[in-house]
């Protein structure tokens, strides 16, 4: 049967490599892309394009109706720093976002939702080395508590309405095709735009803070092996911890100062986005991902930094 897959939220970080690879790999038509504005990326166009806002359920509906979607990507939402700021929006968008998709998945019979997690869903108390994937979870933003409760009714939907519906609790994610947005992982981004515009940086989390990241290749990859792997892999519906790489600010600093040797950074004194860090894994246990559907990290620090800077220097 052919497919035709449903992107929500396509302009977003994610959303807009999704794209991109998913249309490499099913055509461009098999890809309605969905955001609430146009895309800014050249290879997005108004072709194979909704306009709609997740929230809006007679409209994601109408869209529902008229694909008939068999996979539908939910990638909309609000992140940890911007959800700080706005907290009845981040809950609101992530919550009733995900509602409105689960429920029109059941009902027009989508085969297949993905719906990404992650590494916020945990809290001050949780183990912060090599996290595992059950433990103590008290996340302290509404961003990592609306993934926790997010990861929960994807499970409850598996259970209730047999939906297959898949998940990745993502580390911090680092790209160079699309820039992050309101998030507390961002600066491991937007180090590198800055050192090769002005060779230096200032960090908004301190120098030592250690958190897990990935390389967007691994990411999206870990995406669409998730997504095809057989049903009956897939032991863990509320969402896989996935791992990355773990590194600080300051190590990231000295990777990139290997190919960039004049580049400084420097750390901001107070940011509300370190709490934020602070509350959360240093590194993660995904042993389950590993063994259930067989996954890999391709991209150490050392090779995602090269790349990054391969591909910014244009
Ligand atoms: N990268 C996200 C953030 O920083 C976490 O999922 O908010």
């Amino acid at each position: 049967m052919s497919e035709k897959i449903l992107v929500i939220g396509a302009n977003g970080q994610i959303g807009t490599e999704l794209v991109l690879n998913l249309r490499g790999k099913y055509g461009a038509e098999a890809v309605i892309a969905s955001d609430i504005h146009p895309s800014k990326h050249p290879l997005i166009t108004e072709e194979h394009f909704e306009l709609v806002n997740v929230l809006d359920k007679v409209l994601l509906e109408n869209i529902f109706e008229k694909y008939q979607p068999t996979q539908v990507y939910l990638l909309a939402a609000i992140l940890s720093a911007t959800g700080e700021k706005h907290p009845q929006m981040a809950w609101d968008l992530n919550m009733n976002g995900l509602l409105n998709v689960l429920d029109l998945a059941v009902k027009y019979k989508t085969q297949k939702v993905f719906w990404p997690s992650s590494i916020a869903v945990f809290g001050p108390n949780s183990p912060r080395d090599n996290t595992p994937q059950y433990c103590t979870m008290d996340p302290n933003t509404v961003y990592g508590f609306s993934k926790l409760a997010g990861e929960r009714w994807c499970e409850y939907y598996f259970i209730k309405h047999g939906l297959d519906v898949r998940s990745l609790r993502y580390p911090g994610l680092i790209g160079w095709k699309s820039d992050p947005g309101g998030g507390t992982t961002d600066y491991a981004v937007n180090i590198f735009h800055e050192a090769l515009a002005n060779n230096k940086y200032e960090s908004f989390l301190s120098a030592g803070t250690a958190l897990p990241m990935m390389y967007m290749d691994d990411a999206i990859r870990a995406t669409l092996e998730l997504m095809d792997a057989p049903a009956d892999k897939i032991t863990i519906r509320s969402s896989y911890n996935l791992a990355g790489i773990s590194f600080t600010p300051e190590q990231l600093a000295a990777e990139i100062k290997k190919h960039l040797p004049d580049f400084e950074i420097s750390y901001a004194e107070h940011d509300p986005r370190q709490a934020i860090a602070d509350s959360w894994p240093r590194s993660i246990d995904d042993t389950q991902a590993a063994q259930e559907w067989n996954w890999k990290i391709n991209y150490d620090l050392a090779a995602m930094t090269a790349d990054m800077l391969e591909n910014l220097k244009g």
